[in-house]
């Protein structure tokens, strides 16, 4: 029977299971057997208790729930000392014909790379930030930025009762989709997003107009990679990069809200939303894309086309090169921002 493996990479993300889920359920249809790889690409480096069939009992009941059955990891095997060659080593040894790699930049950067050595690979396009090219829109994405609305909304309330300004950070490392989408949604009066640096007196004068303009509150939403047009950055910098580099983000939004209170006098507190926006169960929307995406992944599997993966564009599923996917990230589209700024204030 031909062997397909499918492991999840990087950040965890909701609807990683329904992908699981939609894989094994499709493998059926095509006679596949499905392999299991727990812990993303760490797994086909040491494969030593991560490996495990998959079969439509123990994909049964996840459709709903977070996480991902099969763990994940930031695992770079080209940061390894000949990582590739012994991932390749174990792909042939275990038998698998076909890998599908659920993941964002990192996790797909790997995949096209091991598809240019050989290795027979189709990509999911996961995260929450929705910063991956050649796709319209990841799965995941939709449910952060319902968890972010949803707190917006909240944080409304208690902002009006004591005349406060809030900042809300929200995740978005390279790029601020959440950061302007859930802005947009909760009507937040600032929105601040990586691809545009914060100048922090216009901030400023723009919450003291509202005040003029005698509104008590205001919300400044900021995504936790923008940074300051001055260059200053979060107290908490000196953190350590993963295999994939990235430094661990975090501090923006203190540091936002402490020279708010600094220059205006309004009275500031800043809410962290963190993994909370990656956590629990994926919304509707996202089941049913993470579904797509995964029967369309098998599929292109099933048709002999690897180095490709499944995306969006408008409401169809098509297969877009992986090399696209991963040449550059899809920041925040800046006729959107422009729109999301008409209603600030
Ligand atoms: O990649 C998605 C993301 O949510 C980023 O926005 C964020 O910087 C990162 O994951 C944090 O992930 P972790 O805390 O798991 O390293």
């Amino acid at each position: 029977m031909f062997k397909v493996a499918i492991l999840t990479g990087g950040g965890d993300c909701p609807g990683l299971n329904a992908v699981i889920r939609a894989v094994v359920r499709r493998a059926e249809f095509h006679a596949f057997e499905v392999m299991g790889i727990r812990d993303g690409w760490k797994g086909l480096l040491e494969t030593e208790g991560r490996t495990q069939r998959l079969t439509l009992e123990s994909v049964a009941d996840i459709l709903h729930v977070g996480g991902t059955i099969l763990g994940t990891s930031r695992t770079n095997p080209f940061k390894r000392h000949n990582g590739a060659e012994k991932l390749l080593e174990n792909v042939a040894e275990l038998g698998i014909g076909a890998i599908v790699a659920v993941g964002g930049e990192d996790t797909l950067g790997v995949a096209h790379r091991l598809h240019e050595l050989g290795a027979k690979v189709v990509g999911v396009p996961k995260t929450i930030d929705n910063d991956l090219s050649g796709t319209d829109f990841t799965f995941g994405f939709d449910t952060a930025v319902s968890i972010a609305t949803e707190a917006i909304d909240r944080i409304h309330t208690t902002a009006e009762s004591h005349q406060r300004v809030m900042v809300v950070e929200v995740m978005g490392r390279h790029a601020g989709w959440i950061s302007t989408y859930a802005g947009l949604a909760g009507g937040a009066d600032v929105i601040l997003i990586p691809e545009v640096p914060v100048h922090l007196d216009r901030v400023c004068e723009h919450l003291q107009h509202r005040r003029l303009m005698g509104k008590s509150f205001s919300i400044v939403v900021v995504a936790e990679g923008a940074r300051l047009a001055s260059g200053e950055l979060p107290k908490k910098s000196a953190r350590l990069g993963d295999e994939f580099e990235h430094e661990r983000l975090g501090g923006i939004g203190q540091l936002i809200a402490e020279e708010v209170e600094k220059r205006t006098g309004f009275e500031t507190r800043v809410t962290v939303l963190g993994h909370i926006q990656r956590g629990g169960t994926p919304t509707a929307h996202d089941r049913v894309l993470a579904t797509r995406f995964g029967v369309f992944a098998c599929d292109l599997v099933a048709q002999g086309h690897f180095g490709k993966m499944a995306a969006l564009r408008g409401a169809e599923i098509v297969a877009v090169p992986l090399a696209e996917a991963v040449s550059k990230l899809k920041t925040v589209d800046p006729a959107l921002y422009e729109l999301a700024k008409g209603f600030f204030g």
